[in-house]
């Protein structure tokens, strides 16, 4: 049985990778808390100073590295200050540390979660995650990039934020892809089943929609009518979009609509 490490196991992916893996891995999480399941094996650590990352990965044959430190996600809702930094301490120092301990430790498959689009997008949290995926197609370590567009759980807080004030103004012609992170990881524990595949096609969720459908959908699911403002965007900023989908990706299968109905609000 191989050993599995994965980073990021506390959050909404690494979760659901997790439990894939459980079946037919032996799984291990480093977290700076760690939980209580006893089919895992706890590491205690932190990616941004280094702490129980050499112990963790020492033994293991895999590492899914999923964590990440994205303010505007955890927050729900982006600031100016998104537009202009993001910290690199998780995903760009962290991924640094990670992948030496993994080349020290002869791991045989670096699999690294990153996002789609992620290229050519601009905003800083973007381009670190850009710059992490660079660390690891040059490093030394077999590796795959798997990439994701974003999870139905970030849309769902991103609206519950927006839905405070009693007018939503957003650009409802933008296109998004949005995607069931559960559907990923299971896309994820199949590629781990075959090794390192460099650059994974791209995954999405089972339909292209307009920001306009999603606000729709969420508002009637979750029976918060708020008045909508449709704010125009230049050309570039619809592209720009458009970027971070995938239609000839791979594809989930739930749908934005059906996800919200079997998920409430965090
Ligand atoms: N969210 C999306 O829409 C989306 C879309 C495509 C791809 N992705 C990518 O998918 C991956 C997982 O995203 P997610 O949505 O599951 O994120 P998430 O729910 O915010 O989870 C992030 C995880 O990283 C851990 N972490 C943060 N700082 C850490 C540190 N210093 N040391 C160790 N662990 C740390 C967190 O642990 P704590 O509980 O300790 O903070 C948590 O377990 C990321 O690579 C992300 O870029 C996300």
């Amino acid at each position: 049985m191989d050993t599995v490490l994965v980073t990021g196991g506390t959050g909404h992916l690494g979760r659901d990778v997790v439990a894939r893996l459980k079946p037919s891995h032996h799984v291990r999480v480093l977290a700076r808390s760690p939980g209580s399941d006893p089919d895992v094996e706890w590491f205690r650590g932190d990616l941004a100073t280094g702490e129980g990352i050499t112990a963790a990965v020492s033994g293991a044959d895999v590492v899914v590295h999923a964590a990440t430190l994205s303010p505007a996600a955890r927050r729900g809702f982006l600031l100016p200050v998104d537009f202009w930094r993001s910290p690199p301490e998780v995903d760009l120092d962290g991924t640094r540390r990670l992948l030496d301990a993994a080349a020290r430790a002869e791991v045989a498959h670096f699999a690294y979660v990153s996002i789609v689009g992620v290229d050519r997008a601009r905003i800083p949290y973007m381009r670190v995650k850009y710059t992490a995926e660079e660390l690891v197609r040059t490093g030394p370590v077999p590796w795959s990039i798997l990439r994701a567009t974003q999870f139905h759980w970030l849309t769902d807080r991103m609206l519950g934020k927006a839905a405070r004030l009693p007018v939503v103004a957003l650009p409802t012609d933008l296109q998004t892809q949005p995607v069931d992170s559960q559907d990923f990881a299971d896309h994820l524990a199949e590629r781990v089943a075959e090794g390192p595949g460099g650059r994974c096609m791209d995954f999405g969720g089972p339909q292209v929609l307009t920001l306009g459908d999603v606000i729709t959908s969420w508002q009637r699911i979750r029976g918060r009518q708020r008045r909508l403002l449709r704010l125009p965007v230049p050309s570039a900023v619809e592209r720009a979009a458009r970027d971070l989908t995938c239609p000839d990706g791979k594809r989930g299968t739930t749908t934005w609509a059906d996800w919200l109905r079997t998920h409430p609000p965090e």
